[in-house]
């Protein structure tokens, strides 16, 4: 089995390598290293965050931590996103079985083994079928569910277990919720490469006004208030929102919307007006919802009188007419602006638009040095390789990145030693990488034609070369 030394060597070179971090996470789960495991999981995730696997091992922490009742949330959510994934099934079967609920188990067990035979295991059957004998330990003692059923650990392994126990069900556990969303975000504009348009906007639109509210008072204008970014996939749009809470030291509250909308179904309003409330409280922040299309008027899940209740209050929210939004800046990004209601652009809500383009030739290269910062890489030429790369997004240049890296990582592990990245590794990852922002103009380009109300889309146009 790889240990723990050689997988942090190998993600020092690599450190956005999924599978690596997966067993990573593993080989400290097998140690019972439960804080590190949780580490490395949540590291996958912030690459990839639909990633099932991560997910599903992060429910199994949080049981083992004692946390049963987030572990069932959260595993609900794994079978839901990616039912196909049989491992989720198991360890939601095993969950059941420690609530007493040896029909249900049976249920996922039987679920699981459809997906992939492999996934029998004939002791947990056993369990199941005796209708769930072994409940949960008396207090003190917590059993461990999946694959590990039958050991027993301290409940002193894990510290503050009983009082953070059902964080989810406590609503004013603010702690939780800062845990879950707020951080104090280590990057800036420098970090980001190219994007000086978009860069300036935000110095005019954002940075300014917070950083001069007299001022801006003086002309009658408000600083905080909403600004939407919008543009292709993988440009930019969550990075540069970052960045922008590291440029003037704020507080940055990332919260995905499909999580609220997932995670606390039936409490989505409440949650949500507990965000706002936590920005408030740490202003200055930055209050960044990403993926607000969620919201949209015409999506399946808020056609219903909930989705309808969900966006009154976000939209109230933002009005700062229930409470004062002084020093937070919402912003909000989206693929898929065309989605957003009308509602949605009112003065005081997401009144100001931000383009955020794919990155241009020089923008390419500046992003290609930033991420070749800090990794072995021999003989990089960054002008030239920006050149191969056109209508590349930053993540498309990344893929290419992680792609050479993946080549120079395999050799490595054969050489025992560290073999740096070439440029023609990069060039055959160019190759391998299909470009992603083309398909997005293309839709994008059919509303901007033929919807464009109130020259919402004209830098989208101006981009195209169609402007009038
Ligand atoms: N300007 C940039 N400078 C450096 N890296 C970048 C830049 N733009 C994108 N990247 C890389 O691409 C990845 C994806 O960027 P990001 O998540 O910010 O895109 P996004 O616009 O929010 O995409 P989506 O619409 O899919 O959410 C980043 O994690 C980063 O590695
Ligand atoms: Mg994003």
């Amino acid at each position: 089995m790889a240990d723990i030394e050689s997988l942090k060597q190998a993600l020092a070179v690599s450190p956005d390598n999924i599978p690596l971090l997966l067993m990573l996470g593993n080989a400290h789960m097998d140690e019972f290293q439960l804080g590190e495991a949780r580490e490395a999981f949540d590291r996958v995730l912030a690459v990839e965050p639909s990633n099932a696997e991560a997910k599903t091992r992060i429910a199994r922490l949080l049981d083992l931590g004692g946390k049963s009742s987030e572990a069932i949330l959260r595993i609900e959510q794994v079978c839901t996103e990616a039912p196909e994934f049989a491992p989720a099934w198991i360890l939601r079967a095993t969950f059941s079985l420690n609530e007493g609920e040896a029909k249900l188990a049976r249920e996922y067990y039987d679920r699981a083994v459809s997906i992939d035979a492999k996934y029998q295991d004939p002791e947990l059957l056993k369990r199941i079928e005796q209708g769930g004998g072994t409940k949960r330990p008396p207090s003190g003692r917590i059993q461990s569910a999946g694959d590990q059923a039958g050991i027993y650990l301290d409940a002193d392994d894990f510290g503050d277990e009983e009082d953070s126990f059902d964080g989810f069900e406590t609503a004013d556990d603010d702690d939780e919720l800062e845990l879950e969303f707020a951080s104090k975000p280590n990057s800036n504009f420098s970090k980001v490469g190219g994007m000086e348009a978009v860069k300036e906007d935000i110095r005019m639109k954002i940075l300014y006004p917070m950083q001069n509210p007299e001022m801006f008072k003086a002309y009658g204008k408000s600083a905080g208030g909403g600004v939407l970014l919008y543009g292709p996939p993988g440009c930019g749009k969550t990075m540069i929102s970052r960045a922008t809470a590291g440029e003037i030291d704020a507080q940055f509250i990332s919260v995905g919307l499909h999580q609220i909308l997932d995670m606390f179904i039936g409490k989505s309003e409440e949650k949500l007006h507990e965000i706002f409330e936590l920005a408030r409280k740490k202003a200055p922040s930055v209050l960044f919802f990403d993926e607000v299309d969620a919201l949209a008027a015409d999506r399946k899940d808020m056609r219903t009188s909930a989705g309808r209740t969900l966006i009154n209050q976000f939209l109230s929210e933002m009005d700062g007419t229930e409470a004062h939004n002084d020093g937070v800046l919402v912003l909000g990004a989206t693929n898929a602006p065309w989605h957003l209601d009308s509602a949605f652009l009112r003065p005081g809500r997401f009144d100001r638009l931000i383009f955020v383009p794919p990155p241009d030739e020089p923008a390419r290269a500046e992003i290609i040095r930033i991420m070749a910062e800090g990794k072995p890489i021999t003989g990089l030429d960054a002008a030239g390789l920006a050149r191969k790369l056109k209508d590349f997004s930053g993540a498309d240049i990344k893929a290419v990145f992680d792609q050479a890296i993946e080549a120079s990582l395999t050799e490595a592990m054969k050489a025992g030693k560290i073999v740096p990245v070439t440029p023609k590794q990069l060039a055959k990852g160019a190759k391998q990488v299909k470009p992603s922002t083309r398909k997005w103009f293309e839709s994008a380009k059919n509303y901007a034609l033929y919807a464009n109300q109130s020259g919402f889309y004209d830098d989208v146009l101006s981009y195209l070369g169609l402007s009038k």
